[in-house]
């Protein structure tokens, strides 16, 4: 089953008031490719102000709390990412997974949380290099897919990322049969924990520009891109939203 395809930007920690005018831009040029779902995930300070700016478009966070409320300086919750506009969140992203030392554990309960409270959730796995050049890479992320997917069954909001580390920020991009080979597997676990249904997306992110897009979004079981520094940008981001539209 073809599903639509979803080109998510995650503007990491760039972004203040002044860059609202690219959200906008984005969100504008966005309009022209009805058949891709298009979405921005902003810094959590930049949420309100984006979805007032375009409410066309969906804004996400980047992280969420997996509790509903409490004494946990300086996190937010599922509640307030809705609170704010935003309709998804990205969680599990290797930055985070590494920086703020999030275990496979804390990611699952995070994409529960957000799908309890009606967020969509851009799960994320990936391996690293050192991993990848061991022959590693599919049994690693496979088990970060295990002990990290939600056990609900809102699975419409549900999408995963496919980020090795290492074409992360680098210009580095698997080969498509690398690729491949990761979606296809991943596609395999989804199917066997929540039946074969296929509605969850499996996006690849990691070094995705305008450039090579379109080869990677013909890849089989690639339905998107969850894409980085070429989002901050309308002028990037756009050509990957139109790769998406044309594949
Ligand atoms: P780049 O597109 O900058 O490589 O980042 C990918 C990423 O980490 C998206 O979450």
């Amino acid at each position: 089953m073809a599903l639509k395809k979803f080109v998510a930007g995650n503007w990491k920690m760039h972004g203040l008031s002044a860059d609202l005018a690219e959200i906008k831009a984005i969100a504008d040029a966005a309009k022209a490719y009805p058949s891709v779902d298009v979405a921005l995930c902003v810094p959590a300070i930049l949420i309100e102000r984006a979805t007032r700016a375009v409410p066309g478009l969906p804004i996400g966070g980047q992280d969420v709390h997996y509790a509903e409320k409490g004494a946990h300086t300086g996190c937010v919750s599922a509640q307030m990412l809705r609170d704010a506009g935003a309709s998804l969140t990205i969680v599990g992203h290797s930055e985070r997974r590494d920086a703020q030392r999030e275990s496979d554990a804390d990611v699952k309960a995070k994409a529960e949380a957000a799908l309890a409270c009606g967020l969509a959730a851009i799960l994320c796995v990936g391996e690293s290099l050192e991993v990848r050049e061991t022959g590693g890479a599919v049994a690693t992320v496979l088990a970060q897919l295990d002990a990290s997917l939600p056990d609900t069954a809102e699975l419409g909001r549900l999408s995963i990322a496919y980020e090795p580390i290492w074409a992360i920020g680098t210009g580095k991009v698997p080969t498509v049969a690398e690729i491949a080979e990761m979606h296809r597997e991943i596609r395999g676990k989804l199917d066997q924990r929540y039946g074969a249904d296929g509605a969850v997306r499996i996006l690849y992110g990691g070094s995705v520009k305008g450039s090579n897009a379109a080869e990677i979004f013909a890849v089989a079981d690639v339905d998107g891109a969850l894409v980085g520094g070429a989002s901050l940008k309308a002028e990037d981001f756009l050509p990957i939203v139109e790769a998406a539209a044309a594949g």
